[in-house]
């Protein structure tokens, strides 16, 4: 397996270790640092609102390491993050002082916030050392949450949401000598193994036999043959008699093929070009293992884009297996291609919904930076609000985008049904109008090209793969439950 090494997580009544973060109230902190923590702890436990402080306690010593201003109510999204943040701050005071393990308490009313005070921990803990040959891995170990009122059945499930996130993060991470699409779909099995859900992958012959032209097009310059995975959780006790659907673009490295990208900064983060799959994979691990009572179904479609000899060209037409034909202007433009196979063969699953997550365009990057996805579809418009919502508590934002018919007056081919560039304009809009040709069902498309690899690091989100999206359809499909 990938190097994957979450730390170990409890829940208690009483704390057992030296070091200790503490939720308080703001006034208690500043009147007198010598306080017994834990005194001033249960004087607190009215607070609610107001301006809050967490404090960080080293045996004697203690520090005020993050300041939280305006701390509202438990289901304020902004405060939710703040305390996340506040959690990535905490963790370098920690590796700092090479301390091991640590105790998260409250002293608020509510213990609620200790959970995203963990999660933000537990991200900004991650490491990606499998190419280091000094491996100085970070000193956090342990966290022990001390409250009486989150279950060890939540603490569990953050747990396996963030190994989830991590499993994203690494599988971007991976450069691609390594993490080849058929290692990619071997990596996938694994997960079903460890939280019991079934994978099955197509190989170079099946994926010919269902006819998934747009896959063996943009495989064609390559050495290494393209590999199609399903991913299946149903459990006994599925709420939904229609399965939700999750497409991830699985490129596992984008040089543009014959449309060869420049280096620096474009073709030079391209083995991130898979994140979307990633975030697929992750999220169902997550569901499975948490045992959500949810059908859910995913397929990835993976190769590398390459310029080999037989690489497919500029002006080429290809004919897919709903008959639709495309004429291929960019061999850039490859993702819309592959996925195009993917929505296709979802429609076999009479699916409630599908959605899509892409590194699709340099467009959606252009508009939105890194800070969230580009949301469009055909999707009910209470579908899309709910997603926004779920997409703010989590902190993994989108933002919906035009989806008007002109669009897809941009991408009509002259001697083939579509094309897959429509211009400069709107760019990352007409790559979902190319998609749409392939959808008979509900559907969201999620580009996801900006927030899913940073090149610095900010906060809980470190520089690499995010794993952006994993928290996001974790908690969208609980959503419906
Ligand atoms: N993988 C890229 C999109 C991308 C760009 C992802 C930057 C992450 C960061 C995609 O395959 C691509 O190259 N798209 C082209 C499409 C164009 C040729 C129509 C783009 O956006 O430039
Ligand atoms: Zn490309
Ligand atoms: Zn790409």
């Amino acid at each position: 397996m990938l190097e994957n090494k979450p730390i170990s997580l409890s829940i208690s009544n009483k704390p057992t270790c030296a070091s200790k973060v503490i939720l308080i109230e703001k006034k208690s902190a500043t009147t007198d640092m010598g306080f017994n923590p834990w005194e001033v702890a249960d004087l607190n436990k009215s607070a609610e609102n107001g301006s809050f402080i967490s404090v960080f306690r080293e045996e004697g010593d203690t520090k005020i390491v993050s300041q939280i201003d305006k701390l509202g109510s438990k289901d304020n999204f902004k405060s939710k993050e703040e305390v996340r943040k506040a959690g990535a701050q905490i963790l370098s005071e920690i590796k700092k002082l090479q301390i091991e393990s640590i105790c998260l308490t409250s002293a608020l009313s509510s213990d609620a916030y200790l959970i995203q005070l963990a999660e933000g921990l537990l991200l900004a803990n991650y490491q990606f050392l499998t190419y280091k040959s000094e491996k100085k891995t970070n000193s956090l170990a342990k966290i022990n949450i001390v409250s009486s009122t989150i279950t060890s059945k939540e603490i569990e499930e953050l747990n396996e949401v963030v190994t989830a996130t991590y499993f994203a993060r690494t599988f971007v991470n991976e450069p691609v000598i390594t993490l080849t699409a058929k290692r990619f779909s071997e990596e996938i099995a694994k997960l079903g193994k460890l939280a019991n859900f079934d994978v099955k992958v197509l190989n170079k012959e099946e994926i010919i036999k269902e006819k998934m032209a747009g896959l063996l097009a943009v495989n064609s310059g390559s050495q290494d043959p393209p590999t199609f995975t399903i991913m299946e959780y149903k459990p006994k006790g599925a709420k939904n008699t229609q399965p939700y659907v999750l497409v991830g673009k699985g490129v596992v490295y984008d040089t543009g093929g014959l449309s060869l990208k420049p280096t620096a900064g474009s073709m030079d983060t391209m083995k991130s070009d898979m994140a979307g799959a990633a975030a697929v994979a992750g999220a169902i691990y997550a569901i499975a293992k948490n045992e959500l009572p949810i059908h859910v179904i995913g397929l990835i479609p993976a190769t590398d884009n390459r310029p080999g000899e037989m690489a497919v060209t500029p002006g080429d037409v290809i004919t897919y297996a709903n008959g639709k034909t495309a004429e291929i202007l960019n061999t850039d433009a490859e993702g819309r291609l592959i996925l195009a196979d993917a929505l296709s063969y979802a429609s076999q699953y009479k699916p409630a919904l599908v959605m899509d997550f892409a590194t699709l365009t340099g467009a959606q990057v252009m508009a939105m930076g890194i800070y969230g996805a580009a949301i469009m579809g055909t999707a009910s418009e209470e579908e899309m609000t709910n997603l926004k919502k779920v997409g703010f508590e989590a902190f993994e934002r989108v933002h919906e985008m035009p989806f008007w018919e002109e669009y897809g007056e941009l991408i009509k081919s002259d001697i083939a049904d579509i094309k897959n560039i429509g211009g400069r304009e709107g760019g990352c809009i007409t790559a979902g109008k190319f998609l749409e040709h392939f959808v008979d069902y509900p559907w969201i498309h999620m580009d996801i090209a900006g927030p899913s690899f940073y090149t610095s690091n900010d906060g809980y989100r470190l520089k690499g793969g995010t794993g952006f999206g994993v928290r996001l359809i974790y908690d969208f499909l609980k959503s419906k439950i």
